[in-house]
């Protein structure tokens, strides 16, 4: 049952028309239920309020044809941020001690967040996550979020970048603007869209005034919030841009110690006691996390499909293998 307390503040958002709170509210209560152990009620409540919004956002999308458009801010917000609700937890993201370490310290920060604004001073809310596809920085996001209880709201660029600087910069502040009402983990995935050299546009003075626009929006921003950008292009990022984070984490593929980490922990119901883990996670280097885990799975569904309920070194080499002539193809062609 909701307690009181959530269920006024349900009743609050419905009185206000802020659609989003009610969203986050109706989803924390979602994710208390499962935390209770009602895990049917919950995923029955998300499957309602995952309807719900997209019932609203058909509305807004087709009130966006007419030829005269009503200013709908809730609803231009929907076609710029999607929302989930991970329950990612940081355990289940492979990084290195010391990244670890420092994704840790946000969290803390974050769940101390009154105890340090009693001293005038706030948490970390402002992350840069670099590093190679797949090395798990949206997934730090998802973690994050999940951790916090918090909604992940995703902003969507092609949505948010216009041809028009003044729009992109009002579109920009609707979405500051929510972190202001709505407490989530907001994620700028392709951040060098914005923050990078070149971009979209030619005109560099253009992408400098949508940069710009950004950078006082995130000076001034609630946090409470926790703002990731996440690139995979450190090179098209402007250098100064990095001291206007809290933090810049490095990611990267991993050693092979924590390749063996990534094997090892994803197979749960197969034999996997003839693996030689050391073999294959020296044959794995060059691979991102996302990949061994992709031949991972290829060689699970390799045994399961031949009826066999045991993994072999051979066949998760061979699985490596292919990953690795994949890529190298990729990279080729
Ligand atoms: N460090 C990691 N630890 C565990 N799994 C990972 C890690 N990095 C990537 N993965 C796996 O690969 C998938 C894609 O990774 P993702 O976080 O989207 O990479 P990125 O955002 O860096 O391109 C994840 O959903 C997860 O299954
Ligand atoms: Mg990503």
């Amino acid at each position: 049952m909701p307690t009181g307390a959530q269920l006024k503040a349900l009743l609050k958002s419905l009185e206000e028309g802020d659609d989003q709170r009610l969203y986050s509210v109706a989803l924390q209560m979602a994710a208390h239920e499962a935390h209770l152990g009602h895990g049917k009620l919950a995923t029955d409540l998300r499957k309602l309020i995952d309807s719900i919004r997209g019932k609203q956002r058909s509305v807004v999308e087709h009130q966006h044809r007419l030829p005269t458009p009503l200013a709908q801010p809730r609803g231009e917000l929907a076609g710029l941020l999607s929302v989930t609700y991970p329950d990612v937890r940081l355990i289940d993201v492979i990084l290195p001690k010391d990244l670890e370490k420092r994704v840790r310290r946000v969290l803390h920060e974050h769940r101390q967040d009154a105890k340090l604004r009693s001293h005038g001073l706030f948490p970390r809310s402002k992350l840069l996550l670099v590093g190679p596809p797949g090395s798990g920085k949206t997934m730090t996001a998802r973690a994050l979020a999940g951790e916090l209880r918090v909604p992940l709201f995703s902003i969507m660029l092609d949505g948010l970048i216009t041809k028009f600087m003044g729009e992109t910069a009002a579109k920009l502040r609707l979405v500051f603007d929510a972190m202001r009402r709505t407490q989530g983990v907001y994620l700028f995935d392709e951040f060098d869209a914005i923050g990078g050299q070149r971009t979209f546009s030619n005109d560099v003075g253009e992408v400098r005034r949508i940069l710009n626009s950004f950078l006082s929006l995130l000076e001034e921003m609630d946090p409470s919030s926790l703002v990731v950008a996440a690139t995979n292009h450190p090179e098209l990022l402007d250098r100064a841009l990095s001291r206007r984070f809290d933090d810049v984490l490095d990611y990267d593929f991993p050693s092979i110690d924590l390749a063996k980490r990534a094997l090892r922990g994803r197979f749960s119901t197969l034999d996997t006691s003839q693996v030689n883990w050391d073999a294959v996670a020296s044959l794995s280097a060059g691979l991102s996390y996302a990949e061994i885990i992709k031949a991972c799975d290829d060689a699970a569904k390799a045994a399961i499909l031949a009826d066999r309920d045991a993994i072999d070194t051979d066949q998760l080499r061979a699985s490596i293998e292919e990953r690795k002539r994949a890529k190298s193809q990729s990279a080729a062609g």
